[in-house]
């Protein structure tokens, strides 16, 4: 009797230890996040080449070296009218802005696509980092290759990687993984973000909000080619930044933002009739 009273008071007692220990774990573990595919975010970044900054010793880093003087600003002050007038025309310039995939296979001056980029490379960055590399691609095979890389990764994703709905939207736009443009553009650029540095003892350096400033610098890019006169169409490559990485030769701290095809409009370039929101709808006044 003793001895099985003993047997159930230890089974009793395994029972409720065993019991703590089930819900202590259901209380730290993380809660459940509903896993949701977001293929623009997750699969275009991703990159073989992901560094795992916490899980690498410190001694690979170093703070920046660099340090700067002051001087005087060089600045000049406009009226308010004249200041009014160059924003309106700066607005109008910008306002004709169009994505344009029917591009010419006319030639574009070097020197242009040379300034445009030196344009894009005066961006504001995280701690003055210039984290961006532009590859100007000019070489018929090049480009070519470049295209089928992107025409084999677009078809998987329009048939299986982006959703229904996403593929609806696109419809709308009349864009396929068909992209002609990639061999007849003159130029194509391929914007990389430099996720971290060196500095010039060789370790690595933090590149801060490096997406954000080399996105910056893009945006300005797209500017400065409507002022000289070409024509692009914004391109996120959905998941062909390491095979464009490694075709290009770029080292492995690059990862590919954006790649932009440029030229002059072909004759015949269309565009879906979009309008732009208004201010009202933009803009709060606070
Ligand atoms: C981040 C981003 C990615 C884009 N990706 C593509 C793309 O892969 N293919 C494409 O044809 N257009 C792409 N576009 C262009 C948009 O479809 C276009 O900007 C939008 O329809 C508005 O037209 P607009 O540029 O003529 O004002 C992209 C634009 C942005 C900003």
């Amino acid at each position: 009797m003793g001895f099985s009273l003993t047997s159930v008071l230890i089974a009793v007692i395994c029972a409720f230890i065993g019991w703590m220990l089930k819900s202590s774990k259901k209380t730290n573990q993380e809660p459940k996040v509903k896993s949701e595919s977001r293929p623009w975010v997750d699969e275009d970044l991703k990159d073989s080449t992901d560094l795992h900054q916490e899980e690498e010793e410190a001694d690979d880093w170093q703070e920046s070296d660099d340090n700067f003087e002051y001087v005087p600003l060089s600045w000049k002050r406009y009226p308010e009218s004249e200041m009014i007038q160059r924003s309106k025309e700066f607005y109008e310039l910008l306002q004709k802005r169009r994505s344009v995939r029917f591009i010419s296979n006319e030639p574009v001056p070097r020197e242009v696509i040379n300034n445009v980029i030196k344009t894009a490379g005066t961006a504001p960055s995280g701690a003055h980092t210039e984290p961006w590399t532009f590859v100007a691609v000019q070489d018929p095979d090049v480009k070519h290759q470049i295209r089928e890389i992107i025409e084999e990764e677009e078809e998987v994703n329009y048939r299986k990687r982006m959703g229904d709905r996403w593929v609806a939207d696109l419809k709308k736009l009349k864009t396929n993984w068909i992209k002609e443009y990639l061999d007849i553009a003159p130029f194509l650029i391929l914007i990389f973000k430099q996720v971290h540095g060196f500095t010039s003892k060789g370790k690595k350096k933090t590149h801060y909000y490096n997406e954000i400033s080399v996105s910056i610098a893009c945006g300005i890019l797209l500017a400065a080619l409507q002022n000289a006169g070409l024509v692009t169409v914004t391109t996120t490559p959905l998941n062909c930044g390491p095979r464009l990485r490694a075709l290009l030769r770029r080292p492995l701290n690059e990862k590919l933002l954006l790649l932009l095809p440029v030229g002059y409009p072909s004759k015949e370039a269309t565009v879906p009739d979009l309008t732009r929101k208004p201010l009202s709808e933009i803009m709060v006044t606070v």
